[in-house]
């Protein structure tokens, strides 16, 4: 029986690495109700992933548009394809849709809001959720270009993720004997996320930038580090300040600086949380920036429900700030 007093939401794609966090943030929100899980195969439910969920409807696929006006919301959580072609198919009904693929981020489909949080804190009712390897470096670098402490045209991006950033389906470079022991890094310099973070930091802070950017599996499964690098005339009390001033009704990013000793906030404080860590120091007018998220939450899954709070009304963080 539905909960009146929590809306009614979908999820498709919640057998994958992101789906499975979005499953268990749904469950876990005071004002959500899991109410359906749609699926192309009958074969599998949410228990056999979640043993603790309740007994969530498996919905089939084909009865997606029939089915679209049942609910508050629908999360995608499904390759770009795969929400590309689903998508089209619902936008006629009067449902909330948040895509986590990259199909809709770039406009290519009017009527999508880029929801990156906080920097974007209205929306229309269908969100595409941003890139992880853009969220990290746009929540680092949005504010420091706004502020213009950094030089745009001497920006190096050096990113790493665990392998859980390419998803759950087989591929040869992502076997155990593959990443195990290495660090491989992989489409230099034209990685999909690089437009999209051109694009959102001119669109975010008004500075164009043309930054070397390469990616990197590592082999952990969760998390993002990237390494940003840029020169500077700034003090580190003014980059301090940036991140205080952006952030100030933000729970979700902390920020120190490791100039006086400090310690730099690693990979293993970050995963599993909603949060954006971010590290600083600065030597020879250079600046070193460490940001760090979990791929598989503020880089996809904690960021989609933060939409869902933004839609609602309700603070981003509600429901996320528990996450250690
Ligand atoms: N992984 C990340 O770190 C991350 C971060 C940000 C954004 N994203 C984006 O989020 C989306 C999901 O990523 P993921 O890594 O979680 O993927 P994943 O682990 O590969 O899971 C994909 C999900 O989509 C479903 N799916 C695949 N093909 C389908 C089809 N033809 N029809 C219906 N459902 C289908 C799969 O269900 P079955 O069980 O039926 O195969 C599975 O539940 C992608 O667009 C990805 O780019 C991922």
């Amino acid at each position: 029986m539905t909960n009146r007093l929590k809306k009614p939401v979908a999820l498709i794609g919640w057998s994958g690495y992101s789906g499975q966090e979005l499953a268990k943030l749904v469950l876990a929100h005071p004002q959500m109700e899991l109410a359906g899980c749609f699926s192309r195969s009958a074969d599998q439910n949410l228990r056999d992933l979640l043993p603790a969920a309740p007994d969530v409807p498996l919905i089939p696929l084909e009865d997606l548009a029939a089915r679209a006006g049942e609910f508050d919301t629908l999360f995608f959580a499904t390759p770009h394809e795969v929400s590309a072609d689903l998508i089209p198919r619902v936008q006629s009904k009067k449902v909330k849709l948040i895509d986590l693929s990259g199909s809709f981020r770039l406009h290519k489909n009017e009527g999508f809001t880029y929801g990156l949080q906080p920097w974007q804190p209205t929306l229309t009712s269908w969100v595409a959720n941003p890139g992880c390897y853009v969220t990290s470096v746009l929540m680092a670098l949005i504010p420091l270009l706004k502020s213009k402490l950094i030089e745009a045209d001497s920006l190096v991006i050096d990113a790493k993720s665990g392998a859980t950033g390419a998803g759950k389906s087989a591929k040869t470079e992502l076997l155990f004997s593959e990443v195990e022991g290495n660090c491989l890094p992989y489409k230099i310099g034209c990685h999909q996320h690089l437009p999209e973070i051109t694009h959102y930091l001119k669109s975010f802070s008004g500075v164009e930038t043309q930054p070397f950017f390469t990616t990197h599996l590592m082999p952990f499964k969760r998390g993002i580090i990237s390494g940003i690098y840029a020169r500077t005339s700034a003090k580190t009390e003014d980059i301090t300040s940036a991140f205080s001033e952006a952030y100030a009704n933000y729970p979700l990013v902390k920020f120190q600086s490791v100039d006086d000793g400090g310690r730099l906030m690693n990979l293993n404080q970050v995963v599993g949380s909603a949060r954006t860590h971010l590290s600083y120091k600065i030597v020879d007018q250079q600046l070193y920036l460490f940001s760090c998220i979990d791929n598989l939450m503020k880089g996809a899954a904690s960021q989609a429900i933060e939409n869902w709070n933004v839609l609602h009304d309700l603070s981003p963080s509600t429901s996320l700030e528990v996450l250690q």
